[in-house]
């Protein structure tokens, strides 16, 4: 079988975008190992792409055409009905599935909690877990450790104190693997739904198991319940989505709604974030030039603390460009897709009711249109002036972009400005390779060496 991820030519690794047109069972079998597989080398140099394989598709990769989709139109395309299919069952009653008016309300309700001021007071939580990672990678020191594992234990005790902290007994290890299982699961059947796969296809057993979902609400409803009956004097996300109000009408969230958009956040919160901050030492380690500019800056910014804070971070521009060009080069949600309501047009040609909208944003961020050396790392080009709107969308764009971005971008700053003010990471001659199961992971880990700043 062809190696489907490239390296070399001076290049971090990425996928090798196939150039022969693939089949449905193909389609399928490559989908099934990792969905950027089924992403066409034209994706990257044409605006839009409509074949048909069971169900008629698109894939749209020209900005006015995303943000016809994500901001002039959007509420002629909901997530696909597949994605909601596949997410029900776990967050079936939150603001990531909403639709609507369901969806207007919630999500008036839940902005506010994400204000700066609300974000700045999380700040130490995110100061501590990142303490805590680098003392945790410190006992590593000129070995070889897998920074992604780490850095998904960072964002979930980030998530987890923002969001369960005051929640009394729970057991952080249930959640943690209650919500592996549900993501894993739900990975897996979303890629053989997406394009229509007849229903004899067999369905991993997963499918047809409510066991995931069940074990997470079970330990997120408790939470929930204990924490509706008492104030904390310290409120964290949880607190505020319990107190927060509809400005419009006054409604409270339910206690279903409160468990299912607490798992929401966790589930799209902390892997997201992780990934971002995993594919971004990866970068750093294969360009020890850039790894050096960021450690200069951090030096320079944080003077004799330990950690970095929310007060740092408009020192910090170059470090948090390289965040946003890891997140283009290797988006966190590589792949949205929608359901089309209602007739439209994207860049010419008619959109049918019922046709899959596909948003390929790992090709987008690659598209040789818009961008320039669009494989390489260059942290500069976030510096010298922003993207184009719509070419850069690691978190979405229009009413529905991501809730959480601010709060990702603080986190992920904190945690790699405390890293680098303390380590050097050098590659280790391992290679991780892009693999987008409902997130772009990347197998094998982030394993690099560890040595002192
Ligand atoms: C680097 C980290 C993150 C990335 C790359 C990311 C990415 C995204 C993207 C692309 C969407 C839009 C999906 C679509 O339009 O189909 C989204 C929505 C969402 N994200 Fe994030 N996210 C991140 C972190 C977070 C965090 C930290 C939270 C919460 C604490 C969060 C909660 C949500 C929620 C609730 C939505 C649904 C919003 C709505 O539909 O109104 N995300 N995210």
């Amino acid at each position: 079988m062809r190696d489907m991820v490239e390296t070399g030519s001076g290049l971090p690794v990425r996928i090798r975008l196939h150039r022969a047109p693939l089949g449905l069972f193909d389609t399928l079998r490559a989908a099934r190992r990792n969905i950027l597989e089924i992403i066409p080398e034209l994706a990257v140099r044409q605006p839009m792409i409509t074949a048909r394989t069971a169900t008629r598709w698109h894939m749209v990769m020209h900005p006015r055409a995303l943000r016809r989709v994500l901001r002039d139109n959007w509420e002629n395309y909901p997530r696909s009905v597949v994605t909601k299919r596949i997410l029900e069952p776990g967050v079936g009653h939150s603001l990531f599935l909403a639709e609507g008016a369901e969806w207007r309300w919630q999500r008036r309700t839940a902005a506010p909690i994400f204000s700066h001021r609300n974000l700045v007071a999380l700040a130490p939580v995110m100061q501590q877990a990142a303490r805590h990672a680098a003392a945790r990678i410190a006992r590593g020191a000129g070995e070889v450790v897998d920074l992604y594992e780490e850095m998904v234990a960072v964002t979930f005790e980030i998530i987890c104190a923002v969001t369960l902290a005051g929640g009394g007994s729970f057991d952080r290890g249930v959640v943690h693997r209650a919500i592996n299982a549900y993501i894993e699961s739900v990975g897996r059947v979303s890629i053989l739904d997406l394009f229509g796969a007849p229903a004899w296809v067999p369905r991993p057993e997963t499918l047809l198991s409510p066991r995931p979902a069940r074990r997470l609400h079970r330990v997120a409803d408790r939470v929930v319940r204990e924490r509706m009956g008492r104030a904390n004097p310290d409120p964290d996300l949880l607190d505020h989505l319990i107190r927060a109000t509809d400005p419009e009408t006054g409604r409270r969230m339910s206690p279903l709604e409160l468990r299912d958009n607490l798992l929401a956040f966790i589930v799209a919160g902390h892997e997201t974030t992780a990934l971002a901050l995993a594919w971004s030492l990866y970068l750093l380690a294969f360009d020890p030039a850039a790894q050096d500019r960021a450690r200069a800056e951090v030096a320079a910014a944080l003077g004799r603390a330990e950690l970095a804070g929310p007060e740092h971070l408009d020192a910090l521009p170059y470090t948090r460009a390289v965040i946003e060009e890891a997140m283009r080069l290797y988006p966190p949600a590589a792949f949205l897709a929608r359901t089309a309501q209602a007739p439209d047009r994207l860049c010419g040609r008619v959109i049918h009711p019922g046709d899959t909208v596909m948003l390929p944003i790992y090709a987008l961020h690659r598209h040789r249109m818009w961008w320039e050396e669009p494989d390489a790392f260059r942290p500069e080009r976030f510096l010298d002036r922003r993207p184009e709107r719509f070419t850069w969308l690691p978190f979405g764009d229009g009413p529905r972009i991501c809730i959480g971005a601010g709060f990702a971008m603080m986190e992920a700053q904190i945690v790699l400005a405390t890293l680098l003010r303390r380590f050097r990471f050098a590659d280790a001659g391992h290679v991780p390779r892009p693999r987008q199961l409902i997130t772009l992971r990347p197998e094998g880990g982030v394993r690099l060496r560890v040595l002192p700043g």
